[in-house]
């Protein structure tokens, strides 16, 4: 089944063709970065403005790369939440005139369960249960896949997410939007030992995260230390990201005695995190299950992935389809 999918959750516009959830045909993503970057954020406003501009031609190349016409595309599907409301109305209002138009079916779905679902795309059936870890820009949580669309949320952060709080502390330092990339390269050339940031609920034995403290802790050791190398500050404060997020991942595997882990999301990206997982699951003998950053970060393939997975256990949706702001775990069918 080739399923044309779409992804306008926050700033990026992108568009897959995606055959039977494992085979992407095209995966383009058009990025407002540059635009975002101005101000130092994404302005939700300029978003949705920008993804009425892209999405039709992204949709035209998306096709064009993938070698298809219209009339090849057998479903089409699109987050509808969780994200900014004006940017995902925009990706819902098309999928919703695309599947009216070619009378396709329609599936929207869990931005959430997409991002996870970029490990199916990367690596086919996986062995569940399985551990899951998502970081992104809006989310950090820890969940429990048993099955396909049953999710079990063990733990997730109480204030920012872990990449919320690298674009803050970025910000802070004066570095470009997004933080994230950026503080992960210049981590690359500083001193990780140099300064001991705290690590909320490290003792305990939760999955809760909370980062805000620690951005504020950057901010303070910044003001206080304005001749700080940069990149000693960057470097200390991803070891101490990745550091929980590894130990927290590591921890539940081992109490649920789950032995694969997957992750998802744009902080799946970074290195730091990447490279301790790799150490941790391959000390513990987990199976770790890595997407390429490509997959990772916001992406329409993913979504394809989730919405064919959907499907197959009958979910379909109709033109009463709508975007929903917050959509949490719980909301997976
Ligand atoms: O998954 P994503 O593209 O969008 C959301 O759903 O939020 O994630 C974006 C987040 C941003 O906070 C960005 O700074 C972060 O992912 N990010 C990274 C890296 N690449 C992207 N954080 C740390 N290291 C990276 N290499
Ligand atoms: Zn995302």
């Amino acid at each position: 089944m080739i399923w044309l999918g779409i992804e306008t959750s926050c700033d990026d516009t992108s568009v897959a063709v995606v055959k039977n959830g494992r085979e992407i045909l095209s995966n383009l993503i058009s990025s407002q970065t540059d635009i975002h970057k101005i101000y130092g954020g994404v302005v939700p406003e300029i978003a949705s403005r920008k993804h009425l501009e892209n999405l039709n031609p992204v949709i035209e190349q998306a096709l064009i790369k993938a070698k298809i016409n219209w009339k090849d595309v057998e479903g089409v599907c699109v987050s509808n939440g969780p994200g900014l409301i004006g940017s995902l109305l925009v990706g819902v209002s098309a999928a919703k005139t695309i599947s009216a138009l070619l009378d396709i079916p329609l599936v929207g779905v869990n931005h959430l369960s997409a991002h996870i679902y970029a490990n199916f795309l990367h690596y086919g059936e996986i062995e569940l249960p399985a551990i899951a870890l998502l970081i992104s820009g809006g989310h950090t949580s820890l969940v429990k896949m048993s099955d396909h669309g049953a999710f079990e949320l063990l733990g997730e952060t109480r204030d920012d997410a872990a990449g919320e709080c690298f674009d803050k502390a970025a910000r802070i330092m004066g570095l470009p939007y997004p933080g994230g990339p950026e503080i992960d390269r210049l981590s690359k050339t500083g001193d990780k030992s140099k300064i001991k940031f705290p690590k909320a609920f490290w003792n305990d034995n939760s999955y809760e995260f909370s980062f805000s403290g620690l951005k504020t802790a950057v901010m303070q050791y910044y003001r206080k230390n304005p001749d700080e190398c940069i990149n000693d500050i960057c470097a200390s404060l991803q070891e101490a990201v990745a550091d929980i997020l590894v130990r927290k991942t590591i921890n539940a595997a081992k109490n649920y005695k789950i032995n694969q882990i997957m992750i998802a999301g744009g902080v799946a990206c970074n290195s730091a995190v990447r490279e301790k997982l790799t150490e941790e699951c391959s000390k513990n003998k987990f199976q770790l299950l890595l997407p390429p950053p490509v997959l990772c970060t916001d992406n329409a393939a993913m979504v394809a992935t989730c919405a064919h997975y959907d499907y197959e256990r009958g979910i379909r949706d109709t033109l009463s389809l709508d975007a929903s702001p917050i959509m949490s775990w719980d909301d997976i069918r």
